[in-house]
């Protein structure tokens, strides 16, 4: 498809925002039968019946990845497959018929080949590529809907949080939670996020960046943010909540957690992590596609303020975040296997 230009974005101050793009990757099914082969539509708008299972159940389910412009001036999508395997999860659980692997890495190579124009310049942000799900079907009763859309669609985007050389400032929220642990908290469902957006928006309102989640079982343990997973590092010991249900998988949770086990050294336990850790610990960041690893460098906590020690290139998280985007920018030999090249050098 060769309509669209790049000529208007200014690839020196992307944000995380939606640039319209050439084209999207559209597919359907019918019936709870297997998925018809998609292809690639012009970037748009799309009609849906009131009654859709998305708009009035929630039955929908996305996922995020990017795609890098490297060091070898090729593009590359960094660990893919993860996001394929995360995506038949939380479809099986949403009741969606399940997208397989190798369709949904086909729909997203499709989709970033068709705008690899827009893929910013090494060093400037990546291509997010959000692919998402969808039951198109009408229900009135609660129940699973007979026809489902898929589109993958991608964006520009530079820093999630606007200000990306400011450390977190983070609010923990005891009244409300983000998902139980036997809810969809472990699938990367649109409901997941819906939940989100009144104490992130409250938290905001207060000057705040994002919103710590608590275990809906035992308010004692740290979840997640709203947008990402955390980390909560002590001398040597880096914990994360273990995925114990409410918690997502993360691609990059997954990477960090290799990179600080096998290059950095650092002893890594997905454990529960108490509130009391939490706010006794040295360095605290969270991590996400969109997000990648950003540091934190205070905690609100009950009205009380805890600064966050350790910032700037001696903490732990910037270390994470530079052999991280090392990886991801072929700056650096890739020992884990995570690169897949799309275009030629
Ligand atoms: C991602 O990191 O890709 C996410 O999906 C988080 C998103 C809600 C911005």
């Amino acid at each position: 498809m060769d309509s669209g230009s790049i000529d208007f974005i200014d690839w020196d101050n992307l944000g995380f925002d939606v640039v319209e793009t050439r084209s999207m990757y559209y597919a359907t099914c019918h019936k709870k039968k297997e998925w018809e082969e998609g292809n690639i539509i012009p970037y748009g708008t799309i009609e849906l019946s009131p009654a859709a299972g998305v708009l009035n159940y929630g039955q929908g389910v996305f996922e995020g990845t990017k795609a890098f412009r490297t060091m070898k001036d090729r593009v590359i999508l960094f660990r893919p497959e993860l996001n394929a395997t995360r995506m038949g999860s939380s479809t099986r659980r949403l009741c969606i018929p399940e997208i397989g692997k190798d369709f949904f890495l086909s729909a997203i190579e499709q989709t970033l080949i068709d705008n690899i124009d827009y893929t910013p310049p090494l060093g400037k942000g990546s291509l997010y590529i959000r692919p998402i799900v969808w039951g198109t079907g009408p229900a009135l009763g609660v129940k699973p809907v007979d026809e489902y859309t898929f589109i993958v669609f991608v964006s520009p985007v530079g820093p999630y949080f606007k200000d990306n050389k400011k450390r977190l400032n983070l609010l923990v929220t005891e009244d409300y939670h983000r998902a139980a642990p036997k809810g969809i908290g472990n699938a990367k469902a649109i409901g997941n996020y819906s939940a989100s957006l009144l104490p992130l928006t409250r938290a905001k309102e207060s000057g705040f960046d994002d919103v710590i989640f608590l275990n809906a079982s035992n308010e004692n343990m740290i979840d997640e943010i709203s947008s990402a997973n955390l980390f909560v590092l002590k001398g040597n010991i880096l914990k994360t909540p273990h995925l114990g249900g409410s918690i997502l998988p993360g691609v990059t949770r997954d990477s960090v957690i290799k990179i600080a086990d096998k290059i950095m050294n650092l002893k890594v336990q997905e454990t529960d992590v108490t509130i009391e850790e939490l706010l006794d610990a040295d360095e605290i960041f969270c991590t996400g596609t969109a997000v990648v690893v950003t540091s934190v460098g205070n905690v609100s906590f009950q009205g009380e303020d805890h600064m966050i020690g350790i910032a700037g290139e001696r903490s732990k998280a910037e270390q994470l975040k530079k052999i991280l985007l090392g990886i991801q920018q072929e700056e650096i030999e890739d020992p884990f296997g995570w690169i897949t090249p799309v275009s030629a050098p």
